[in-house]
């Protein structure tokens, strides 16, 4: 199983031996991936609607894996016992459905655990989330394919109290520690994209208290590291 370089960043962050959850699997290549590689030892390939699981099914069977991955319907991670999987893949859905499922799973909030986030867009709603739900970024990975740039998220519930984050984290995470031109460019067209929210505010004249806001931000992420509340530094 070759890998598209979206797809091998995910897998990449899966820790070697443990049990991983790809949740809206699709072909299932990253849980194919997974197990030709010895990276995992058995999987969980996941999918919502028939038609992905079938593509999933097709593919696991054409690979021999069907004993190693199995397949399963399954709205988010319902029906993923919390003893089954310690690595949980989201990728490719857009950032407000993977809040979504992660809201609805008590059992992620345990710091064995590990969630890969591959989120298409609302990056930013993600990260805060994961922050105001005691949950800590560990690193993000950036790549490109096709011209576009994808980020990753790897994050744990952290069994301690958080501090709190600037606005501007929840826009570009833990991307500036990272380094890479892919993760640099994300933050170059995330500004770009408040910049334009900015203008068409500014231009139509309307919510001013919202361009204010982006404005902070876009002022900030140069400079960007985490901020703690006023409260904690004092
Ligand atoms: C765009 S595909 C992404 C496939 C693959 N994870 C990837 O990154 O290429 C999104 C998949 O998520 C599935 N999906 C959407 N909502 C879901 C849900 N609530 N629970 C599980 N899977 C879901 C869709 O059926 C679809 O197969």
């Amino acid at each position: 199983m070759k890998l598209s370089p979206r797809l091998k960043m995910v897998a990449d962050m899966v820790r070697p031996g443990v049990v991983a959850a790809d949740i809206g699997t699709d072909h299932a290549y990253i849980p194919i991936y997974l197990l030709q590689n010895q990276i995992c030892p058995r999987a969980i390939a996941s999918d919502l609607r028939q038609g992905p699981l079938e593509n999933a099914r097709m593919t696991i069977f054409a690979a021999g894996l069907m004993g190693e991955i199995d397949v399963r319907q399954s709205d988010g991670l319902d029906r993923i016992g919390a003893h089954e999987a310690q690595d949980i893949i989201l990728a490719g859905m857009g950032g407000n459905l993977i809040v979504d499922l992660l809201a609805r799973t008590a059992w992620l909030r345990n710091s064995e655990k590990r969630l890969l986030l591959q989120p298409m867009s609302h990056a930013e709603d993600v990260r805060q989330y994961l922050c105001d739900n005691g949950f800590k970024i560990l690193f993000e990975q950036a790549c490109f394919e096709d011209k576009r740039v994808y980020i990753a998220l790897c994050a744990c519930f952290a069994d301690a109290p958080l501090p709190c984050f600037s606005p501007a984290y929840y826009y570009i995470g833990e991307l500036p520690a990272n380094g890479t031109a892919a993760a640099e460019k994300h933050i170059k067209n995330t500004t770009g994209r408040l910049t334009k929210r900015i203008s068409a505010l500014t231009v139509a004249d309307i919510k001013p208290e919202e361009a204010a806001y982006l404005r902070a931000i876009v002022k900030e992420i140069p400079n960007h590291r985490r901020t703690r509340c006023a409260d904690e530094s004092s």
